[in-house]
């Protein structure tokens, strides 16, 4: 069933695209506890679609900010024990993302502030329109970010800048964000979901089997040293080999002639 338009996360699939809608513009699509349990269940509805069916999924907010944050209003009063089941499920719920079976951009195109900014970095890409803004503001509500981003800031850019932007909350630019390699690209605001489409669409047409097998790669190696991880990529190449995806893709470059993939399915 499609949700209705007011409902605060909307997803819409279209030629093998999804697209997840952040739609609480009125709370800049703050994320309190029932909005990170859709999103979860959205998520993993979009991982159970057949293999092939969904290629790339695009992720975006609905009116001036991407996502300000976690809800403050919903976590003023909670305990340390509510509190460690809300970051169960912002972990839950962005580690869920993170595993999609294809690639996942972020399409920021205002505040992506503390879980925002969390949202954004368990995408695998993060294109960002020129007025977006990138924070990891608790320190300034006297806690810390707490739906991953400690492990996934550093992982994107690196220890010192990741110490830097939590320890401060400091709110930098997507030109600042671009730069520090938080963020690929950025584009005016008008243009950031025709780009970030235009990319999905290209992120469609290669082998969806091969980038699935790409992204679990680079995922499990993560973190891994080199003999690990490499070890990783060679069970995970190998594992390419024998698929239609693989044979038709190597047969159609030796008759120059354009792949016909079937993505896995
Ligand atoms: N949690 C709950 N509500 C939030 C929110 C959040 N993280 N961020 C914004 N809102 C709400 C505001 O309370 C306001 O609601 P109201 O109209 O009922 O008062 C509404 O969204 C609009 O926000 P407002 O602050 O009026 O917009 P602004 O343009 O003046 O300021 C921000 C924008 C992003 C600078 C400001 O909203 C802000 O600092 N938000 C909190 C950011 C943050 O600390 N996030 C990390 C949370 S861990």
């Amino acid at each position: 069933m499609e949700p209705s338009s007011s409902a605060p996360i909307l997803v819409e699939i279209n030629d093998s695209i999804a697209r997840i809608t952040l739609n609480r513009p009125e709370k800049l699509n703050a994320l309190n506890p029932g909005v990170l349990r859709l999103l979860k269940q959205e998520v993993e509805r979009l991982a159970a679609a057949p293999a092939g069916s969904i290629r790339c999924a695009v992720v975006t907010g609905e009116g001036k900010a991407f996502v300000a944050g976690a809800d403050i209003a919903a976590m003023q009063n909670m305990s340390p024990s509510e509190a460690n089941d809300m970051a169960e499920l912002g972990h839950a719920a962005l580690d869920a993302l993170e595993h999609l079976p294809f690639p996942v951009i972020a399409a920021v195109n205002g505040f992506a502030l503390g879980g925002g900014c969390e949202l954004a970095l368990a995408c695998d890409f993060i294109y960002a329109s020129s007025r977006a803004k990138f924070a990891q503001p608790e320190v300034k509500l006297g806690i810390i970010p707490g739906f991953g981003g400690t492990a996934r800031l550093s992982r994107r850019v690196g220890i010192a800048r990741a110490r830097e932007l939590i320890y401060t909350g400091a709110m930098v630019s997507a030109e600042e964000a671009e730069r520090i390699g938080l963020v690929n690209a950025v584009f005016p605001p008008d243009e950031l979901l025709p780009k970030t489409l235009d990319a999905a669409r290209s992120l469609s047409e290669v082998s969806g089997l091969a980038v699935r097998a790409a992204k679990q790669a680079l995922r499990e190696g993560e973190g891994h040293l080199l003999p690990e991880a490499n070890a990783i990529e060679k069970r995970v190449f190998s594992a390419c080999f024998g698929s239609e995806d693989q044979i038709e893709g190597m047969a159609a470059f030796v008759e120059k002639r354009p792949p016909r993939f079937n993505h896995g399915t």
